[in-house]
């Protein structure tokens, strides 16, 4: 067992079939740190979790006028581009903890830039841009976020 997990999405297709992936293993609760250059796919893959989540895919941007987004879907999905935020205390002023201390499944884009913000326990996904079409995800889990997640996602993803 480890606390790590790649994943090479071939294509944007795979990128959602991830995101399907982690839209059944996730518990309620979960919170996702998204890190990667511009265009690496953050929000492609955001698109397909809450997609997976029954939230209707037009629904999901990245969060512009307002700095979270929340999407109603089977369980809510908040969505936060911390890209927006000036610094961790802008990120604290919204009330973090509202958001992933409830049922829903909270991804923030940018998270390196409100780190100190972020809880400790969390699962961690770093996207490489590793050719036009190909993405490699780098999934982590953080503190003391239950690695059995990670082993339920290994076997969603296991070629069948
Ligand atoms: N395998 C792939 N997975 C995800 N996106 C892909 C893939 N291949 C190509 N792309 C393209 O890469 C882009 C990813 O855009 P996206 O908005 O998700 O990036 P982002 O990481 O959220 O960027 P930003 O930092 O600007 O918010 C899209 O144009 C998408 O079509
Ligand atoms: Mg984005």
């Amino acid at each position: 067992m480890t606390d790590c997990l790649t994943f090479n999405a071939a294509d944007e297709s795979q990128t959602r079939v991830l995101g399907a992936a982690l839209a059944r293993v996730l518990p309620g609760g979960t919170v996702v740190s998204l890190r990667g250059t511009l265009g690496a796919g953050k929000t492609r893959l955001v698109q397909a979790l809450a997609e997976a989540c029954g939230v209707e895919r037009r629904a999901v941007v990245s969060p512009t006028f307002v700095l979270i987004q929340e999407y109603r879907g089977d369980r809510p999905v908040y969505h936060i581009d911390a890209y927006r935020l000036h610094d961790e205390d802008e990120f604290e002023q919204l009330g973090p903890e509202e958001y992933f201390e409830g049922e829903g499944i909270t991804l923030v884009e940018w998270a390196d830039r409100v780190e100190p913000a972020m809880p400790p326990d969390r699962l961690d996904v770093r996207i490489e841009v590793t050719g036009e079409q190909s993405r490699r995800f780098a999934i982590r889990a953080m503190g003391r976020f239950d690695v059995g997640v990670l082993e339920r996602l290994r076997s969603e993803l296991r070629p069948s």
